[in-house]
């Protein structure tokens, strides 16, 4: 079963017009896509995801809509360019919910972004192009790696686990690497040890930093006024983020902040969708021309 996240808020925020054009700009499984495109006529979703694996599962899962959706792959840097080959100079909606789903990291091990299964640390969204992960845990220094594990994966105890990655070189295996961090660092709460080492790797190897950023300066101005843009976030440095350019675009009179505080998953759905937890969404609507 695929739930997508807070798709109630979601889709009440986006406030769906049946004649609407919408852009999902993360398909992944296409579980909000579906829902979008099931409350349209003659309107359509445009479902983008970088990853084409992603796209393809998005495609057959929202099947009986397909009329209604155009697929199409590409980053979030790429996004004005996505809507134009559709034909389209702005949206009445924008929609991206941040981060992996749950195919990429559960079912797809070879993809490897995944510490519970074994297969290669490769962990880019957009198969075939750039850095790995091995190349990142193999060839780069141990306080730039110490670096990105503190400030991407919110881990204090960074600098112990880019010794023992160093000294463990080279790291072949996404089991391989959840070993070497669980020997550096005992386990204390209810997280892996690895769990935050994981999450930073796979947010540098795709520049997740950096696509939120073009994301959240290209997004308004795909919006028509009077359009929606809603951010599903799941670590605090990304909410923080798209805070922070909402109230930017509230005090320029560019768009009023439709959620004065993040919204978060009901605990009906923390239950039935334990990962939603740490979800915080937020969303915006633009006033004019921008
Ligand atoms: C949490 S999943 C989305 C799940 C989806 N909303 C659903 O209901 O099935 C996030 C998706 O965003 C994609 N993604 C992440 N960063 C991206 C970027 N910069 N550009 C395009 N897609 C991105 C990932 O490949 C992944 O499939």
């Amino acid at each position: 079963m695929h739930f997508p996240v807070m798709a109630d808020e979601a889709l009440s925020l986006l406030a769906i017009k049946p004649e609407g054009v919408y852009l999902d700009c993360t398909a992944g499984m296409g579980g909000h896509t579906g829902l979008i495109a099931q409350r349209l006529t003659t309107g359509l979703v445009i479902a983008n995801d970088r990853d084409g694996e992603s796209l393809d599962l998005a495609r057959a899962n929202t099947a009986q809509y397909a009329d209604r959706i155009r697929y199409h792959q590409g980053k979030f840097s790429e996004l004005r360019s996505t809507i134009q080959s559709e034909g389209f100079q702005r949206v009445d909606g924008l929609l991206a919910d941040l981060g992996v789903s749950r195919y990429q990291l559960v079912e797809a091990p070879q993809r490897g972004f995944s510490f519970l299964t074994d297969g290669p640390l490769d962990m880019r969204m957009t198969q075939g192009t750039g850095m790995t992960a091995a190349d990142l845990v193999n060839f780069t220094a141990e306080k730039a790696i110490a670096d990105l594990i503190y400030q991407l994966g919110e881990e204090r105890r960074a600098r112990k686990i880019a010794r023992a990655i160093v000294r463990a070189r080279p790291i072949r295996s996404t089991s391989h690497l959840a070993d070497v961090v669980l020997r550096a660092v005992p386990r204390t709460g209810r997280l892996h040890p690895a769990t935050k080492t994981f999450m930073a790797l796979r947010m540098a190897v795709n520049d997740e930093p950096g696509e939120l950023d073009r994301l959240l300066d290209i997004g308004p101005e795909l919006l028509n006024s009077g359009g929606r843009m809603v951010v599903i976030s799941f670590m605090s440095s990304e909410d923080r983020k798209v805070k922070e350019k909402f109230r930017a675009l509230g005090r320029d009179g560019r768009a009023e902040i439709l959620t004065k505080h993040p919204l978060q998953p009901s605990e009906q759905e923390t239950s039935q969708n334990p990962p939603s937890r740490s979800a915080k969404l937020r969303a915006v609507m633009m006033n004019g021309a921008s």
